[in-house]
């Protein structure tokens, strides 16, 4: 097994170079260190490429460095898990500790860059990574949403500017947490019900930490706050409602209705938390994920951001492995392959080139166009 791309540690330091072969002390040392999903060279597929590069490794290592800075200094100047709800806004909003301690015009200038990739790059699709990146969720959960959120912005027209708010309240959207370290360490069915309504804390406590950052931080504080509101009124601090519509700017939201930002927001961040998993649900398939947005889309999540997420989230990444769940006269149940293609009309038809029959064995590669099998179902492996 020879490895197709380098592979990092935390700190994005190279570990294993692409090129190098395998062997059973190395898979070790990866499995020790947790590292669970690697490219690997599969002959006869050197004309797919996997495009989880939408952000460049410079920009990747800049966000990555500022994100260790800021969420470390955080979760050490205090954990706050035993103060009264109501003494926890005033202390960020007052104690000297907290100035400063979320520099917003240094994520301003990160997310700019990320702003800059994308569209240099001309990315309109979002590739669902089939490597993570980082070993810490913390760390891939802001800029995985980040980068989302900014992709669903620019699907609805927003000029850079308002991307670079939009990108920045999204890579801070949880901060609040981190003054929780010893809630957040739990899983949340551990959780008593104070406990629980301490982390619902959490968007308030998040706005309160960025206006000690210095600067008119009014925009990323409201979509902080109110990243978990929800369509139908019942999300939470405010019970604020949304309307359905798309949330381009000119239709500013009217009283008691949620901020445009934060609509998108909480679908990138949703979308983030069910493919990798946070203190509530497990990970899922990006297609499994998919489904659960739409079906909460109307009552949990604007329909009209969700409807762009279907649009621009590929769900099947170039280079993954997938499966057929039903097969047709030529292509048999059971046989495997890698995701060649992927189809920007209908992101849930790729091209897959088959290399394994139903018992695992390599057979000849064929192109299996889903476009023209409309009776083969895939899921990825
Ligand atoms: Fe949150
Ligand atoms: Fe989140």
């Amino acid at each position: 097994m020879q490895v197709a791309r380098d592979i990092c540690d935390e700190r994005l330091e190279l570990l294993i170079a692409a090129g190098i072969e395998l062997d059973l002390r190395m898979i070790q040392r990866l499995a020790d260190l947790e590292i669970a999903d690697v490219y690997i060279h599969e002959p006869g597929t050197d004309d797919i490429i996997p495009r989880d590069d939408v952000v460049s490794d410079k920009t990747r290592r800049k966000t990555h460095k500022l994100l260790q800075r800021t969420f470390g200094d955080l979760t050490s100047l205090a954990d706050m898990s035993e103060f009264a709800n109501e003494d926890v806004v005033t202390i960020l909003q007052y104690d000297d500790r907290f100035a400063n301690a979320v520099s917003v015009s240094h994520f301003h200038e990160v997310v700019h860059s990320t702003v800059d990739d994308l569209f240099v790059r001309h990315e309109d699709i979002f590739e669902t990574p089939v490597v993570k990146r980082y070993l810490d969720r913390k760390y891939e959960h802001a800029l995985n949403t980040s980068v989302l959120a900014i992709m669903l912005g620019r699907a609805f027209h927003y000029p850079p500017e308002k991307l670079v708010v939009l990108g920045t309240s999204s890579m801070l959207h949880d901060v609040g947490k981190l003054i929780f370290p010893k809630l957040t360490s739990k899983h949340y069915r551990d959780l008593t019900s104070e406990e629980r309504r301490r982390l619902r804390l959490h968007p308030a406590a998040g706005a309160a930490i960025l206006s000690r950052g210095g600067g008119n931080t009014a925009l990323e504080q409201a979509t902080i706050r109110q990243h978990h509101e929800q369509q139908d009124g019942r999300g939470y601090p405010l019970g604020l409602m949304g309307d359905n519509l798309p949330p381009v700017e000119s239709r500013a939201p009217r009283h008691r209705e949620i901020i445009r930002y934060a609509e998108i927001l909480a679908v990138a961040n949703a979308f983030d938390n069910l493919i990798n998993g946070d203190l509530v649900v497990e990970p899922m398939s990006p297609v499994k994920a998919m489904e659960t947005l739409v079906r909460g889309a109307g009552t949990l999540y604007n329909r009209a951001v969700v409807s762009e997420a279907l649009r621009i989230i590929n769900v099947y990444p170039v280079g993954s492995i997938v499966e057929i769940r039903i097969g047709d006269q030529l292509f048999e149940t059971g046989a495997r392959g890698v995701v060649r293609r992927g189809n920007h009309q209908y992101l849930n038809r790729p091209e897959i080139l088959v290399l394994w029959d139903r018992r695992g064995q390599r057979c000849a590669p064929r192109v299996l166009d889903l476009n023209q099998h409309p009776g083969v179902e895939i899921e990825l492996v």
